[in-house]
């Protein structure tokens, strides 16, 4: 029987192995993690993410070919395959600060890798890394020379938080990057050989070990440089009265854009893409290339911005002060269908109000109040670095409470933001959200999920991303 093992338990690790084991049982596959809670919540009811159809996967296989164990080194040494899925944040200290990836969490696994292996191991990429990692990989393999021979893969993982199971059964490809020599070429099909279990060849792409490596930041920052796009649209749609729903609709119809990714919002988050193209950045900064560098610069440079200039606009329609009033927050999940809070918007959005000494009220059907609470104590980049967390300050303690549901959040607030597109804040009674609301009330709709035209026949002052302005809000120019 065929061993996988994988280090690291979290939202890549988790999903990613719990389907290689309901898809393969022939192999049996243990998902190792040196956090002790994560582990326990992995072999409880309650998993410790929230992904559509995770549950189903994990309950069918575990205790038959899917284990989660703390115990790292005996799953290490008995594996025939292990995948690293150890978070790669964005460094905060020393060179490369604010920008490079920060490898330490790798490197400790690798040497881990190197310090119990009794036999050949293949070792996958699964984590996101700068380009080159390998390389730097196979030194700290080799260091104690035991005579074991490793072979590096890079298998980057491209599934989407909240459609994860639904990617992983039928991913739109699996990139498998090898050296290529016989021992590489034997690598990846060993590996092509897993996935070949439920994904046709044909969607298995095999490449050389870089290109693997590149092209997982290459997709990140597309992704997110098509939002930036058509985020950055939506600020000349508001100034001209054009609505960027249609613009986006135009636009994708071009067989050559393609429809997918140009909704605009409130900014894109989630622990990806800012990360990720900030690497991309730092890498083309060390190979000279500046001008590419300040390209891809720019895509998070308009994410802040339209951040930054959502704020603005809730602050200057209420007559360019919030200064305590009460204002719900609708959704602080950076999308809908998961609870992962990572590079929300809604922190640096609600981080902007608390500025300007607003009272938040926010709900959120999957992230909880200790959560909530942290996200808004941390400085930038230190989400993914736990031992940075401060206490929240006093003040922003009595400025900020969490509600139950959307309707308690929004009674007697002054305004009401959306800032995660969950599928029942399309469906509340925004009727009744009205009538408990202070007068007037106003909804700033960072999704654009709202029917803009409904809520102005109820009365309340509509702002949404890239629509025409109501002329309230015209008369109350944003400040950005
Ligand atoms: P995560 O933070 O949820 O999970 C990483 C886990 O690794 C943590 O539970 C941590 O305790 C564990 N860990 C760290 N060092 C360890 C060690 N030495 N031994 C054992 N366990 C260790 O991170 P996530 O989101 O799963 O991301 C992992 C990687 O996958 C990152 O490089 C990320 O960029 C990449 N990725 C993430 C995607 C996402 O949607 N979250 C999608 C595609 C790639």
């Amino acid at each position: 029987m065929v061993k996988i093992c994988c280090i690291g338990a979290g939202y890549v690790g988790g999903p990613t192995m719990a389907v290689i084991a309901l898809k393969c049982p022939s192999i049996e596959v243990a998902v190792v993690d040196i956090s002790v809670s994560r582990i326990n919540a992995w072999n409880s009811d309650e998993l410790p993410i929230y992904e559509p159809g995770l549950d189903e996967v994990v309950k069918q296989c575990r205790g038959k070919n899917l284990f989660f164990s703390t115990n790292v080194e005996k799953h290490v040494s008995e594996a025939d395959i292990i995948f690293v899925s150890v978070n790669t944040p964005t460094k905060t200290r020393g060179l490369g600060a604010g920008k490079a990836a920060d490898l330490t969490y790798w490197e400790s696994a690798a040497r881990m890798i190197a310090d119990v292996s009794k036999s050949d191991k293949i070792v996958v990429e699964k984590s996101t890394v700068p380009v080159k990692t390998a390389e730097a990989i196979e030194k700290i393999l080799s260091h104690n020379s035991k005579g074991i021979k490793y072979q590096i893969l890079s298998n980057p993982e491209f599934l989407a938080e909240g459609t994860a199971i639904e990617d992983l059964f039928k991913p739109d490809r699996v990139l498998i990057g090898g050296r290529d020599t016989p021992g590489g070429q034997k690598a990846i099909n060993a590996l092509r050989d897993v996935y070949a279990h439920w994904v046709p060849q044909d969607r298995i792409i095999c490449t050389n070990i870089w290109s693997a490596e590149l092209s997982k930041l290459a997709a990140n920052a597309f992704l997110a440089q098509r939002i930036s796009s058509v985020n950055a649209m939506s600020a000349l749609c508001e100034a001209t009265g054009a609505n960027v729903t249609q613009v986006s609709h135009a636009v994708g119809r071009d067989t050559r854009i393609g429809p997918k990714f140009l909704n605009a919002s409130v900014g894109f988050g989630g622990s990806c893409f800012q990360k990720d193209i900030l690497n991309l950045v730092y890498i083309c900064e060390c190979n000279g290339l500046t001008e590419v560098a300040n390209y891809w610069k720019q895509v998070i440079k308009v994410n802040d911005y339209q951040k930054s200039r959502f704020v603005n606009r809730v602050v200057s329609s209420m007559f360019n002060t919030v200064s305590g009033k009460k204002i719900a927050i609708l959704g602080f999940a950076f999308k809908k269908d998961t609870g992962d809070t990572r590079e929300t918007p809604a922190i640096d959005v609600c981080k902007g109000l608390l500025g300007d000494k607003a009272n938040l009220s926010i709900y959120d059907p999957q992230v909880t109040m200790d959560q909530i609470q942290k996200d808004l104590s941390m400085n930038k980049f230190d989400w993914d670095h736990p031992i940075h967390l401060q206490p929240m300050s006093p003040t922003t303690v009595k400025q900020v409470s969490v509600a139950w549901d959307a309707y308690e959040a929004a009674k007697d607030a002054h305004g009401l933001c959306i800032l995660t597109e969950w599928d029942e804040f399309r469906a509340l009674d925004y009727q009744k959200i009205f009538n408990s609301m202070q007068k007037p009330a106003f909804v700033f709709d960072g999704r654009n999920i709202v029917d803009v035209k409904k809520l102005r026949e109820i009365g309340f002052i509509v702002y949404s991303i890239g629509k025409p302005l109501d002329s309230w809000l015209k008369d109350m120019p944003a400040m950005a």
